[in-house]
């Protein structure tokens, strides 16, 4: 099978990491992107751009001339299965042999949380579509860490939701070298899902311990109640759909519901997934 790749998503967290593996690999792809200025970018890296945006059908028929394989990922939202879905049916009309596709893990069309829920439906969409598909149903990012850098550096503190329940989060590196793979190799990850988790489960409290032991400097984990996060996500301007999401699903986090470490990523990448130290060490200069 020739394989030749569309990156969607090129921009963001996982895409940049696909982008820059699939380089390193000499692989053959092109990143779609919507933005002249985030273009640039890439296109100064080397990387071929085509412009396009999932709600514009024709730029993804352009954009998917030519390409046997396609990564599909966008910011989630209640358009998404609209959008990817646009995707999935021009990949159909343009001989896509292959989609590798980012979700949550508990992706399914009858989730109990919005993501997991429009996940389940776009993966339904591709898999009645008949092209080969790998699901990666990624557990929470090490990367949303970030979001907690401002307290972190202002009031040395976490905030969130979470009691003392542990989950097993997961390097978003690791996703996009599990997803290069999953591109690059051959049909045998055809009709896979994986359950994408980091190396142990871990509490906040847990990450607060070891971010004082990095930045020499007590950093503490509060414990918020419901009313408290709310009101803190609100703030930070996140939609009523994603803070009912966050709310119900740390829920579960809290009773250690969604803590089990699963071996894809160790099988897959053939050695043991990135642990929370190595992603704060790596990522050290954001919270100092
Ligand atoms: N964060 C977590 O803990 C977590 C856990 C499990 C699964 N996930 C899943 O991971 C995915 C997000 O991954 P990420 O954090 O790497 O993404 P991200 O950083 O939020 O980036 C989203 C990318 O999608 C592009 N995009 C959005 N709308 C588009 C459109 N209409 N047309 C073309 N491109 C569009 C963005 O382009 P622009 O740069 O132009 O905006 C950007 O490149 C979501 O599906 C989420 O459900 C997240």
């Amino acid at each position: 099978m020739k394989n030749k790749i569309l990156v969607t998503g090129a921009t963001g967290t996982i895409g940049t990491f696909v982008c820059k593996q699939l380089k390193d690999r000499n692989a053959e792809f092109t990143a779609l992107v919507r933005s002249r200025e985030k273009a640039m970018s890439l296109a100064d890296q080397g990387i071929e751009i085509a412009f396009g945006d999932l709600s514009d059908r024709e730029s993804l028929q352009k954009a998917m001339t030519g390409i046997d394989k396609l990564f599909l990922l966008s910011t989630t939202s209640p358009l998404s299965p609209e959008l990817q879905g646009n995707a999935v049916q021009t990949a159909q009309k343009a001989g896509i042999k292959h989609i590798v596709k980012i979700a949550a893990r508990g992706s399914s069309p009858n989730a109990d949380f919005n993501i997991g829920r429009w996940h389940g439906m776009i993966e339904d969409e591709i898999r009645k579509s008949g092209i080969s598909y790998t699901f990666l149903q990624a557990h929470t990012f090490m990367q949303n860490l970030l979001f907690d850098a401002e307290s972190i550096k202002k009031d040395n503190a976490i905030y969130n939701i979470q009691g003392d329940g542990k989950i097993p989060m997961i390097d978003a590196r690791d996703i996009a070298e599990v997803a290069v793979i999953a591109l690059t190799q051959g049909d045998h990850h055809f009709h896979k899902t994986y359950d994408l988790t980091g190396p142990e489960a871990i509490s906040y409290k847990d990450i607060a311990n070891e971010l004082s032991h990095l930045l020499g400097r007590e950093i503490r984990y509060i414990n918020q109640t419901t009313d408290e996060g709310r009101k803190n996500m609100q703030s930070s301007g996140m939609p009523e759909w994603l803070i009912d999401d966050m709310i119900h699903l740390n829920k579960k986090y809290a009773f250690d519901e969604a803590s089990e470490v699963s071996p894809d990523v160790e099988n897959l990448l053939e050695r043991k997934p990135h642990t929370i130290r190595t992603f704060l060490k790596d990522y050290k200069m954001h919270f100092e």
